[in-house]
This record gives structure tokens, sequence and C-alpha cells, in this order.
């Protein structure tokens, strides 16, 4: 049995411990903002956040993320009440296709958690990780840019 802490919530599961999280947290949780990609650990469309930091859960077994605080996109807001920067990539239209952008924001999410007023030069680097492949690149740094320069905490 391994216990993951997801958004506040603890679910115990009967999984194997080398499962990578993402497949935990989709097919058994049911939460489906992080995407399987490349399951490398080169695309960043998995993204979610362990203990505060970014993590790429197609790599990361359940058992390294078992009583830990997890958080996915999901946990960030609703449709109803989109958090900061979800809200702001929809303001953005920061999303052609839509598929990396839990991980997208969940890096950011990280980011601001740790640095509420990064730079452009920043956000930048913080985010390289993650790979849009339509090229949404420019509104996925403005929607970021505009929670700084807005002051809301994310
Ligand atoms: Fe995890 Fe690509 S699916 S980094």
């Amino acid at each position: 049995m391994i216990n993951l802490n997801v958004n506040g919530r603890d679910h115990a599961l009967d999984i194997d411990p080398d499962m990578p999280l993402l497949y935990a947290l989709r097919n058994h949780l049911e939460l489906n903002g992080a995407k399987y990609g490349c399951g490398l650990g080169q695309c960043g469309a998995c993204t979610v956040m362990v203990a505060d930091k970014p993590v790429f859960s197609c790599l990361l077994p359940c058992s390294a993320a078992a009583g830990r605080s997890i958080r996915t996109v999901e946990g960030l807001g609703s449709q109803q009440a989109p958090g900061p920067l979800q809200q702001a990539f929809i303001d953005k239209q920061a999303a052609q296709c839509g598929y990396c952008i839990a991980g997208m924001i969940m890096r950011a999410q990280s980011l601001l958690q740790d640095n509420p007023q990064p730079d452009e030069q920043q956000i930048r680097e913080h985010m390289a990780p993650n790979l849009c492949r339509c090229g949404t690149h420019m509104r996925i740094i403005e929607a970021i840019q505009s929670v700084v320069a807005s002051g809301v905490r994310v």
C-alpha cells in the first residue's frame, strides 16, 4: 500500500511502489491534467510539484513521492474559480493544443512560490525544461509575467 497526499487529500493505493507517479495520478486518481509526452524526462508535459518542487512525474516512482505533498494543476483552482496562473494562461490564450499546459502551469507555480518577482530571464531559465511543440512559449511567458505584474501571490 502506498500513501499519496495529493492536493491536500490522502489516498491509500494498492499499487506497485515502482509505478511512475504520473500513472497513479492519471489512472488511479483520475487527475488527468498532467500528460504523458515522452516518458523520458525530456518534455515536461507530466510536470507536477512534490514538496513544492517541480518534478517529471513520468520518471518519479510513487515510492519517492509517498508521504510528501504532491500538487497537480487540479489543485490550483477549478473551471469555476481558476487560480491566478490558470486565469492568466486563459487571458493570454497561452494554450494552442493544450497538451503541455498543465505541466507549464505547475512549473510556473513552483517559480512564483519561490520567487514572486522573477525577471524575464529568470522565467525563461526556469521554464526551459518544459517544451511546447505548438510554439506558444511567448504567450506562456507573457501569462507568467502578467501574474508577476499583478502582484497576486500564487
Ligand atoms: Fe515526463 Fe515528457 S512525459 S518529461
